[in-house]
């Protein structure tokens, strides 16, 4: 039997979706609805993916009986979108951050949990192949210990996002991800931020992390370069990684030492520039992949890769860079703990 899915939301992101879960094929995963507030963009959805249109949300999953809904509508609204289908019994899917506040996150993860469905957040990096053979590598031991990630996530301004920042719009991509490739809860953090273009929230930010495992991150992200830049490096023991999210490009650049001269190199030069290597990647599109993940979740009744906690973890990172920025206080923070 496919699964029935239904898309709330048809804007920039919500296209994206309505095409991936139409190129899965019917007989694993059919639309049988979308829901779009704006009239226009409706009709436009409904004609390009020839699906049922609904205005209201609550009317495609009353009516077209959806096995998971996908949530696809400004952040503040997930909460509302998503509870209401959770609280109808169906399984949800709902893009980054998991909602506007950490209560809103916490009642999400909550109600799944009451009703025995299903609760994903895209984090949609998580399914990047680059990020996934960056983790392989890193798993096996290849880096050794790592010493600090740095993702630079810049580009211009989106007019059409307006109900949130650039720390939970785009900084939970990077939190999400470091927390995955460390495997390590943040101990603590401190910002800084500017607000330039946006009219209500921050469009640059700066984060630095500290994790439990002494690893350090720091997040360059913003809203105010005119050109589009997703990278992420890990530098650690035996030289630095760098993934390009958009090329999903993955290279390696060593350090010119042996481990066995170690110590010596080290009291004379340190590290100095080895061999550079480019990874092999299987590219493939990670929105796909993060749907290819969930069905198979779902028909096993296993937890999605990204999980309901994962997203509020994240999101209460992105929350504590803000109140860092008010205060100009380094945060501690108490480990989540994992389900
Ligand atoms: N994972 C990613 O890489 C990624 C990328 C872009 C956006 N997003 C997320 O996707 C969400 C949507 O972002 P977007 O860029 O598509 O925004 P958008 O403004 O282009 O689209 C949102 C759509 O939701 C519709 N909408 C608003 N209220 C609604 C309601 N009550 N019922 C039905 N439809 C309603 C709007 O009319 C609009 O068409 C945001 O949470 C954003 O964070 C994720």
């Amino acid at each position: 039997m496919p699964l029935k899915i239904g898309v709330v939301g048809a804007g920039a992101m919500g296209s994206n979706h309505l095409r991936v879960v139409r190129d899965i094929g019917e007989d694993r995963a059919r639309l049988v609805g979308v829901a779009e507030s704006q009239e226009a963009i409706l009709a436009r959805a409904v004609d390009r993916f020839n699906v049922p249109g609904y205005v209201d949300y609550r009317k495609l999953i009353e009516e077209a009986h959806p096995d998971l809904v996908v949530v696809v509508v400004p952040t503040h609204l997930h909460h509302e979108v998503a509870a209401f289908a959770l609280d109808a019994g169906v399984n949800v899917l709902v893009e980054k951050p998991i909602a506007s506040t950490i209560a809103e996150g916490q009642a999400l993860i909550d109600l799944a949990r009451q009703r025995g469905v299903k609760l994903a957040v895209g984090h949609v990096e998580r399914f990047n192949p680059a990020v996934l053979a960056l983790k392989k590598q890193l798993s096996n031991g290849d880096l050794g210990r790592i010493y600090y990630l740095h993702a630079r996530r810049l580009g211009p301004f989106p007019p059409r996002i307006r109900d949130v920042g650039v720390t939970l719009d785009l900084a939970t991509h990077d939190l999400d991800a470091m927390r995955y490739l460390t495997g390590s809860e943040v101990e603590r953090v401190y910002a800084e931020t500017q607000q330039r273009v946006h009219e209500t929230h921050e469009d640059l930010l700066l984060g630095l992390v500290r994790f439990a495992s002494g690893a350090v991150g720091m997040l360059d992200v913003n809203w105010l370069t005119p050109t589009k830049v997703r990278e992420l490096t890990v530098t650690g023991d035996r030289g630095m990684y760098q993934v390009n999210y958009l090329t999903q490009d993955l290279y390696f650049f060593e350090n010119d030492y042996s481990p066995t001269n170690w110590d010596a190199l080290r009291s004379i030069s340190g590290v100095s520039e080895g061999t550079m290597t480019r990874l092999k990647v299987q590219k493939a599109e990670p929105l796909r992949l993060e749907y290819e993940d969930l069905i198979a979740a779902l028909g096993d009744d296993r937890p999605p890769t990204v999980t309901g906690e994962d997203g509020l973890a994240v999101l209460r990172l992105a929350h504590q860079f803000i109140e860092a920025t008010k205060t100009g206080e380094v945060i501690r923070c108490s480990a989540p703990v994992r389900p």
